[in-house]
């Protein structure tokens, strides 16, 4: 698909199964767009738990790519040797964050794709393979986006005030994003839309992530602070919200960036439809309901020193959670790949994916 605005290149891997995953760092954006580059497990590990790579769907593909780079340096080993180190290198990126079920979506899929070659192949070949693998998620996450686009456009028309929170954009998925591309594809269509978007505290992702992506593809876009949608849907700005998701347990209930349940509440309040975007990896069906999600919480620093700057008494207690769960029964469909859920329950999300996202 030829597109007249730049895309963002969120991640890409340099060279052939010896080689290393390259990440635009996010930390550094808006401002600077600097590489960096991971050449062993610890700077992979570190770069998804330090949000250098963030966003759901790009968390799950910077640590398929993660794989690849962990089970390198270990040519001596035999069979069983790799296989070790393949399980504590999943371990491993298993453990950077806890949340969003695309990164062990990914890590099934890569550890799958190895045990398939178990005793019919040497560790070269596997590593070809894992590589292969880790390049059909990439892969596939573009054509889930496109599609997740074309489904979404269809419930905006033009002139349309719009929401979003944190950043489901280009950035967090390969390159065109999830609730962003519902926006994209809509003014590909011609629609003109009025974006306004969160700046998502605490680490300011709507801010510095979705205004940028938006601004640089020329879409009409507002920054608000967190705390002013109420007054923006009093004022009968926007007619939907759209906001990406980090997990999605089998009822429907929704975990994505802390403030995206407020969200949904507010929009309730003010009969305004909310929608969240994602890709059927984003559903976790072994959770019957959002009460099992396991929600991160991070360091307090990043509220009591955002940025590097102490905004807050030294000793001040500090609860940090990073994501939040929003009840099905807030959300009026969910915009994926295969086409939109709606009404938003057990069976109609059972329906669309029958035994789970790897089912065809
Ligand atoms: O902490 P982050 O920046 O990784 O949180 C990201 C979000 O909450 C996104 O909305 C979500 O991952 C969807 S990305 C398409």
């Amino acid at each position: 698909m030829s597109d007249v605005y730049p895309m963002v290149e969120t991640l890409r891997w340099s060279g052939d199964w010896n080689g290393e995953l390259v990440l635009l760092d996010q930390t550094r954006l808006p401002l600077e767009h600097v590489d960096h580059t991971c050449a062993d497990l610890e700077s992979v590990w570190e770069a998804i738990r330090s949000l250098r790579v963030r966003g759901a769907p790009a968390i799950g593909i910077a640590a398929a790519y993660g794989v690849c780079v962990g089970v390198q340096g270990i040519e001596d080993a035999d069979e069983d040797g790799f296989f070790l180190r393949l399980d504590t290198v999943v371990k491993r990126l298993g453990a950077s964050r806890p949340t969003a079920v695309n990164l062990f979506w990914a890590l099934q899929r890569m550890q799958s794709c190895a045990e398939q070659m178990r005793g019919s192949g040497s560790t070269i070949q596997i590593r070809q393979a894992l590589l292969e693998e880790a390049r059909a998620i990439h892969a596939d996450d573009r054509q889930m986006c496109r599609a997740i686009g074309t489904h979404g456009a269809e419930l905006l028309s033009d002139g349309m005030g719009v929401l979003t929170h944190c950043n489901a954009g280009g950035l967090a998925t390969s390159e065109y994003g999830t609730a962003l591309a519902v926006f994209f594809t809509a003014q590909e269509q011609g629609k003109q839309l009025k974006v306004y978007v969160d700046e998502t505290r605490p680490l300011l992702q709507g801010a510095r992530l979705t205004a940028w992506e938006l601004t640089q593809r020329g879409i009409d876009t507002t920054l608000i602070c967190d705390s002013m949608a109420a007054q923006v849907m009093r004022e009968e700005r926007v007619q939907a919200v759209v906001t990406g998701a980090d997990r999605i347990a089998a009822n429907g209930d929704t975990a994505n960036k802390i403030g995206t349940y407020g969200l949904a509440l507010l929009a309730a309040a003010h009969q305004i439809p909310f929608y969240v975007a994602a890709p059927t990896n984003t559903f976790d069906l072994t959770l019957s309901s959002g009460d099992d999600i396991p929600i991160e919480e991070r360091d307090a620093r990043e509220i009591t020193h955002g940025f590097g700057k102490q905004t807050a008494p030294s000793r001040v207690a500090v609860y940090n959670p990073a994501f939040d769960v929003t009840p099905a029964s807030l959300i009026h469909g969910l915009i994926t790949e295969r086409g939109l859920i709606a009404p938003v329950n057990r069976e109609a999300i059972a329906n669309l994916i029958p035994g789970g996202a790897d089912a065809r």
